[in-house]
Order: structure tokens, then sequence, then C-alpha cells
């Protein structure tokens, strides 16, 4: 289930909504022209499916959202802990990739099939941060201004839609707004509190 918190921003941006009320999610980001939706979590997927699997396991509803949008390209991105000596700096890596303000000349479409992270939408002087868990659906509207903060421990599996593969490649801003914001860890820590 996501979980919305919303920071007026400023030199202390401060928080004017923390919620995890479905509904409530739905109507706040709807009211911005961005979608969510929840999809039935098929369960006995293991966190770390093959992209195959994920895929099979959710044919029916990414080939229904795929026919309605005109996605062309559909597949699976996903970052699990591993003992892999080299993981802390692949984590690290891709994380930062697209932890900065940005754009995309496509919508930027997440289905999280496992895990969890962080859509920061910049919205006028709001930054709505949306994390998505098992079963949320989030279509960030293309020319959004967003990043992305899978957290210093990533996990998640998210399936991906696109309209055209080379349509999606980011386009930074240079607005350091996402240093003010507080990052994943802080959010999922301060969560309930
Ligand atoms: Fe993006």
């Amino acid at each position: 289930m996501a979980y919305l918190t919303i920071y007026r921003d400023g030199d202390e941006p401060s928080l004017t909504l923390a919620t995890d009320d479905e509904a409530e999610i739905r109507e706040a980001l709807a009211a911005k022209g961005v979608e969510y939706a929840r999809w039935p979590v098929v369960e006995g997927l293991a966190d770390d499916a093959s992209s195959d699997d994920v895929l099979a396991a959710y044919a029916e509803p990414i080939a229904q959202l795929s026919e309605e949008q005109g996605y062309v390209l559909v597949d699976v991105a996903g970052l699990h802990p591993s003992d892999d000596p080299g993981w802390a700096a692949t984590a690290a890596g891709a994380r930062q990739k697209f932890l900065t303000e940005h754009t995309h000349a496509d919508d930027e479409v997440r289905f999280f099939a496992a895990g969890s992270g962080i859509f920061y939408l910049h919205l006028d002087d709001d930054v709505y941060a949306v994390l998505g868990e098992q079963g949320d659906l989030l279509s960030v509207p293309k020319g959004t201004t967003h990043w992305f903060d899978m957290g210093t421990q990533p996990n998640f599996t998210a399936v991906r839609f696109f309209r055209d593969e080379n349509g999606w490649v980011g386009d930074f801003t240079g607005n350091p707004i996402a240093e003010r914001i507080p990052d994943f860890d802080t959010i999922v820590a301060g969560r309930g509190a």
C-alpha cells in the first residue's frame, strides 16, 4: 500500500500531509493529473523472481493497461540486496542515476511487483512524495518535474511501460530541490511515527 507525504517547498520544506489511505492518495494525485491505482497482488512470486515470471504473473493487467494506453514496450527493472561484494557500489550508482530533478518526454509508468521506491513529484510549490509498494501502479505524466529514490538499500521489482523506447531518457533540470526534501530512508523511518 502506498504512502503519500506532501511537502511545501521552501528554505525549510514543511510537511503538509502524510497518509496511507488509498482513496485519499488517489484523489490527491488525480487532482494533479497523476494516476494511481492498485492491482491485486499475485501471491507466491519471489521478491527476486525473473523478469519472465513477473511478466507472466501480471500478464492480464499488463496487457489491459498496454492496450488502453498504447504502451508498446514492457520490461522489468529491479534491484535486491545481495552478498555480492560489488553490490553496495551497484546500489549507490543505480540510486544516484535519477536522484535529482528531471523530466521525460514520455510518461513514467511503474507497477511495483515487489519492494518499494519513492517518486517525488515537484508540482508548483509542493513536492508529492509517493512511496510505491507491492501492488501499486503510478503514472507520472510526461513533462512532470520529478525524481526517484530507491533508498540506500534498494529492494524493488518494477514493471515499466513505454510508448517509445527512445522517448524515455532523463532531461535534468539542474534544480537542487531533491537535496532539501527528506529522502527515502528518512520518510520510511518516519512513517507512522
Ligand atoms: Fe524519471
